[in-house]
């Protein structure tokens, strides 16, 4: 034990010595117990918003398959003289998601199908999706991306796929203008959305849910848990000062007290404790002693009389 620390200890009384002990355990318990509480919470916290976004975007999933397998082939006869953005999957994906977010508790939820090139502005990348895309387009069989991202409204969970030109038939409509569909061109221009090739990664779809709330709430789990294992060990600590002062630290004073008179030739100083404890055991002992002491004494007064007596008598009988 360090020098300086050792002498601290040593002026300590024992109920701060105690106290001190325990409050370095409990502090050690506090910090690891801490630690291992915010990873759980945040662990906790990280699976229930990524499980939300996931449910959804295998939702959109299902509405864009659904859209291409019943819708598409519905209004097949129509689409020849005109275009239908409904028969479009990345279309009725993100309809079907703006509508949700008309309800105010989905409103901080986004969908995307952020695209380089994209046919409809709506879904052109900005720089953040950018950088995610590049990185699909990096890395071909990297299969999803998820994160978090700073927005203005606060922090957004996403989870990212890339979007590939995955069939001959998309060339149709994302190749180039002249063998688009012209009803197509006519609605949305012949300057986005081409020139994509096959297997190219083009996009990528991306879900955002938001984070603030969950983080926080498992913030507030975390300063409540360990405010109450800090209160109770605060509280321990202030019990176990409480008891050692009152059953073990006074009356060992008052015993030295005792013993302190006793010394300075005081036999009417007494000291009481009737515990069946140490103390109580410490306490009977020195009565004992005393009543020991005050024998000794007395015998020793008797000696000294006796003695001066026989002094006296032997001087006397000397003149
Ligand atoms: C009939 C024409 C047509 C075909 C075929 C087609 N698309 Fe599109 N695609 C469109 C149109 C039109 C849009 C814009 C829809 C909107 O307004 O949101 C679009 C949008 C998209 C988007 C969203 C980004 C953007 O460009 O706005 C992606 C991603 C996409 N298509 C991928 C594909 C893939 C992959 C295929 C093949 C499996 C495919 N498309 C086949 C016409 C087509």
């Amino acid at each position: 034990m360090p020098r300086p620390f050792q002498s601290l200890l040593n002026n300590l009384d024992l109920a701060r010595k105690f106290s001190l002990l325990l409050f370095l355990v409990f502090l050690g318990g506090i910090l690891v117990s801490g630690i291992a509480l915010s990873n759980i919470l945040n662990q906790n916290a990280q699976n229930e918003i990524s499980s939300k976004a996931l449910m959804m975007i295998e939702t959109m999933n299902s509405v864009r398959h659904y859209t291409n397998t019943q819708v598409k082939p519905e209004l097949q006869d129509r689409l020849v003289s005109e275009f239908l953005p409904e028969t479009i999957p990345a279309y009725s994906a993100r309809e079907v998601f703006e509508k949700l977010r008309e309800n105010r508790v989905y409103s901080d939820f986004f969908y995307k199908e952020a695209t380089l090139n994209p046919t409809n502005l709506r879904d052109k990348a900005d720089s953040f999706e950018a950088e995610i895309v590049d990185r699909f387009r990096q890395d071909g069989n990297l299969p999803e991306m998820q994160g978090f991202r700073s927005t203005p409204g606060g922090d957004l969970f996403y989870i990212a796929r890339p979007i590939s030109v995955s069939a001959q038939s998309c060339l149709q409509c994302h190749s180039t203008p002249n063998v688009a569909p012209a009803s197509m061109i006519e609605r949305y221009g012949p300057s986005n959305g081409f020139n994509w090739k096959l297997n190219e990664i083009i996009g990528a779809q991306i879900i955002s849910v938001p984070a603030h709330q969950v983080l926080k709430s498992s913030r507030q789990a975390f300063l409540l848990i360990m405010g109450t294992i800090a209160g109770i060990f605060a509280l321990a600590i202030l019990i176990v000062n409480f008891w050692l002062r009152r059953y073990v630290a006074r009356p060992l004073k008052r015993m030295a007290q005792a013993a302190e008179a006793v010394s300075t030739g005081d036999m009417d100083a007494e000291f009481e404790w009737d515990a069946k404890d140490e103390v109580g055991s410490l306490a009977e002992a020195f009565r004992r002693m005393k009543t020991s002491l005050m024998m000794a004494m007395k015998r020793l007064d008797r000696y000294r009389i006796s003695k001066r007596t026989m002094d006296a008598e032997g001087r006397s009988s000397e003149f």
